[in-house]
């Protein structure tokens, strides 16, 4: 036989053996791997974070690798995005309660106006540098080429900073916070402020996307930067810059009346992005539903809104025939990847593979929509949704049906299900001692891929977070 053969029919055994273990998987065993991998999911991200963590003793104090792969792939830096949505994470640890991570975010606070001060082939500090996608560890800057600029960071970031510092204006710490976070002078000397700014002069011009491939209007962006304006509107109101808040207002509200061109009526979900060849599908759209909103809201296509729902379905759809591990799974949960041509392999290109952050962000998607049905006390069923929601319930009609109806009960079972379904993706493909790396192969189901990528753990961390019925904020 040859070698090629053999490694197929090799693969072929090791799907069909994935996809045994699959069928005989049920929901409380995906309860009780996501609590094994809680803790290691954590301590999988302190290991990341320099300069105590011991994949990063030669990172920055605060500064987040995205993996301690140096090379094939070479993830050993810090990307702006990656680190805010880590540090949201951890943040969300803070407001719960953990408040020993106060250090280990102001290391944040400061590695963060390192990065904005460093002049970087996007630019300069109080201007167009603040938009640099990624940094060496020690902070110093990537000079070589890159999707640049990425507009998404800065407003990630300015969500964490901007919760964090009215957290600490509760408590007080009023200097630290218009020192470092929010001055409220033009040009600023803080970090909030120059990424407000930033987001509120630039949210126009074309940026690389979250995958960092084409440069165009991101619905992604739009997204995170909608939100980082109106609640960085709100800390500037607080903290007297009320001129600024004006402006900042005007800006989301001038992003929220640009989102619904990402709504594509002919094709019935929404597109994630306008202006490039990339215009479909896009697990960064289901990101942007999730960060764009958090658990507080900001009316614009949240998890439970129609538009979310039926365009997660469109993803799952397009997502099942292309990746043969899929056909074998014998589940509605399937493996997703970014967006169907994605042809990077975690190395170089040939053909794109499923992802840890974009199959368990499905779940995310659909634990956060049954957290927002239950705190509106009832589902309504509308003729955008109603195949959707005849996934559960067959005989289901378009109406509202109030929480305490049969209905509701058994739409909630079955998206809880539905979701559990595609932890158990993961969970299949994850490494017995619970690592995640980037990606799975999406014929034999191994790990490819930056491993120990600490997106893939913070996607995992919140995901169980929203099915125990806490959206992150
Ligand atoms: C690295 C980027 O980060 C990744 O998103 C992209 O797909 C590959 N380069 C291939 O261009
Ligand atoms: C490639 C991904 O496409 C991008 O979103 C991410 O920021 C980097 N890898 C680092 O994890």
């Amino acid at each position: 036989m040859h070698f090629f053969s053999s490694l197929l029919l090799a693969a072929s055994i090791v799907a069909s053996a994935h996809a045994r273990a699959l069928e005989t998987r049920q929901s409380p065993s995906v309860s009780s791997w996501m609590s094994a991998e809680e803790p290691i999911a954590r301590s999988s991200i302190f290991r990341n974070i320099g300069s105590s963590g011991e994949f990063a003793k030669d990172a920055d104090a605060g500064a987040v690798i995205a993996s301690p792969s140096t090379d094939s792939p070479n993830y050993y830096y810090q990307w702006v995005r990656d680190e805010a949505i880590t540090f949201k994470y951890l943040l969300n640890q803070y407001i719960n309660g953990n408040s020993s991570l106060e250090p280990l975010l102001k290391q944040y606070v400061s590695e963060s106006d390192k990065l904005q001060r460093t002049t970087n082939p996007s630019g300069s500090y109080q201007g167009a540098g603040i938009g640099e996608p990624k940094f060496n560890v020690d902070g110093t800057a990537f000079t070589g080429s890159w999707g640049r600029p990425q507009t998404d960071g800065p407003a990630i970031r300015a969500t964490v900073l901007t919760k964090f510092a009215t957290m600490l204006l509760d408590a007080g710490e009023t200097s630290y916070v218009t020192t470092y976070l929010y001055d409220g002078q033009l040009p600023s000397n803080s970090v909030i402020k120059n990424d407000l700014e930033y987001v509120s002069h630039y949210w126009t011009t074309n940026g690389f996307d979250l995958w960092e491939e084409v440069s165009g209007q991101h619905f992604f962006n739009y997204m995170v930067q909608q939100r980082a304006l109106t609640e960085g509107a709100e800390l500037a109101t607080r903290l007297g810059d009320t001129g600024a808040a004006t402006y900042y207002n005007q800006q989301a509200a001038a992003i929220k009346a640009a989102l619904p061109n990402f709504w594509s009526s002919s094709y019935g979900y929404l597109i994630s992005t306008i202006g490039t060849s990339r215009d479909g599908l896009d697990c960064g759209t289901l990101l942007g539903v999730l960060h764009g909103n958090g658990a507080r809201g900001f009316g614009v296509y949240e998890a439970s809104s129609d538009e979310a729902l039926v365009t997660l379905q469109a993803m799952v759809n397009s997502m099942t025939p292309l990746y043969s591990i899929n056909s074998a799974s014998g589940s509605p949960g399937v493996a997703i990847g970014r967006y169907p041509a994605d042809v990077y392999n975690g190395v170089g290109t040939s053909q794109g593979n499923p992802w840890f952050i974009c199959t368990f962000t499905v779940a995310e998607l659909l634990y956060t929509a049954i957290n927002q049905f239950a705190a509106a006390g009832q589902i309504t069923v509308t003729s955008t949704t109603l195949s959707f929601f005849q996934q559960f319930l067959s005989s289901v009609t378009a109406g509202t049906y109030s929480s305490n109806s049969n209905t509701y009960a058994t739409i909630v079972a079955g998206l809880k299900n539905y979701a559990d379904s595609f932890i158990a993706v993961g969970q299949l493909h994850a490494a017995n001692n619970g690592s995640l790396s980037e990606e799975f192969q999406r014929s034999s189901g191994y790990m490819v891929g930056a491993r120990d990528l600490t997106w893939s753990y913070g996607s995992f961390l919140t995901t169980k977070a929203a099915r125990d019925g806490a959206t992150a904020f």
